[in-house]
């Protein structure tokens, strides 16, 4: 990884903004992701990420916390937080910005147990392909304390395999139609391709329920998003 992602965050911490970040995927085009959204204040959050904070109750993990903003509002609120990303650009910023326990490290490596664990912003994609879900989410489970939770949003992009007929043009033999190519590029260079994946809320489900999760459905948003939240079977 080049840290693109890391460097622009960098770049508009330090007041050196010059442009956004280009993201792609397999079935879309160029879209601009703007910078100011990874630094948003609670007000500016989507209801799905307010009403995930509104949630959170105890020692707290913050996994892909990116610039930092959820966990921002979280530390003021008293919480005892950790903050954990892959980027070592986003790392530094997240620290800068005051964000007092951030560290380098992916979730797979983490070995301490939270009461409500965070992943926001399509946290699913940190998985990548279906294959790897039940990994990721008995590791996730391994993370939690008794009455721990983990809190986590998504978006069933079938909507985007519509045609204009409203019929969809989905190819049966492909994988799972959530999982996508992503491509990132900053100011003329192009990042590592990576894999993103998007969960219909019942692949989800089905995928918690199978490791001995239970899945709810707490909220969902104004374009196929939603939030659900995982906890132990008591
Ligand atoms: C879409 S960004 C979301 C950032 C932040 N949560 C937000 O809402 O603004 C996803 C973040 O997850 C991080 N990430 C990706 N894979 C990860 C992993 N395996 N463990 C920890 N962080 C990861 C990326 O570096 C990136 O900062």
């Amino acid at each position: 990884m080049k840290d693109l992602f890391g460097n622009a965050l960098l770049d508009y911490f330090n007041g050196d903004f010059t442009e956004n970040i280009i993201t792609s995927t397999n079935i879309s085009e160029d879209d601009e992701l703007p910078l100011a959204y990874l630094f948003r204040a609670y007000g500016e959050m989507p209801k799905l990420e307010q009403k995930a904070l509104q949630l959170t109750h105890g020692k707290v993990l913050d996994v892909g916390c990116g610039a930092g903003s959820h966990s921002l509002y979280l530390q003021e609120k008293g919480f005892d937080l950790k903050a954990i990303d892959i980027s070592k650009g986003a790392v530094e910023v997240a620290t800068k910005r005051g964000v007092k326990n951030v560290k380098l490290n992916s979730i797979l490596e983490e070995t301490e147990t939270f009461d409500t664990i965070l992943l926001l912003m399509n946290g699913t994609g940190i998985f990548q392909e279906l294959t790897q879900l039940p990994h990721y989410l008995k590791h996730l489970k391994a993370l939690l304390n008794v009455d721990g939770q983990i809190l986590i949003d998504s978006t069933d992009i079938n909507y985007m395999f519509e045609d204009d007929d409203g019929g969809y043009w989905q190819d049966m033999h492909a994988n799972y139609y959530g999982e996508l190519d992503y491509f990132l590029s900053y100011k003329g260079e192009e990042e590592l391709p990576m894999k993103w994946l998007y969960l219909d809320f019942n692949t989800l489900l089905t995928a918690s329920k199978a490791v001995g999760l239970e899945c709810e459905l707490v909220m969902e948003g104004e374009h196929f998003d939603y939030l659900a939240r995982l906890f132990k079977k008591n």
